[in-house]
């Protein structure tokens, strides 16, 4: 069993950052950006109600879990949402997300 994955996540200067994301402790995407100092300081606390945490998921997509009623609610207010826009704060690290790689959306 894995203990940890790794993610790649472009920020909005195109810097390229890897994160070393811990399995086990049952953080979402916004967490794990969070702990690396991105900035995904979330004002909603990870309730779907800010969008800071609004992202673009470049690869693997097919690993991530259906977005929610509010996560689609929320996407669908946004200028720059697109067919590929994420909530980071909705998703759950799993093991499947090994080798993830997104990029923090401009709000
Ligand atoms: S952290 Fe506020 S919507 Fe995700």
């Amino acid at each position: 069993m894995k203990e940890e994955i790794t993610i790649t996540v472009k920020d909005l200067d195109g810097n390229i950052h890897q994160l070393i994301c811990p399995l086990e402790m049952g953080l979402s995407l916004k967490d794990i950006c969070k702990a690396y100092e991105l900035p995904m300081e979330a004002m909603c606390g990870g309730m779907a109600m800010c969008a800071i945490c609004h992202c673009y998921i470049l690869s693997k997509a097919s690993a991530l879990p259906e977005k929610g009623d509010i996560e689609e609610a929320l996407l669908s207010e946004l200028f720059t949402t697109s067919a590929s826009s994420r909530l980071a704060c909705q998703i759950q690290i799993t093991a499947a997300m090994d080798g993830l790689s997104l990029e923090i959306a401009p709000n």
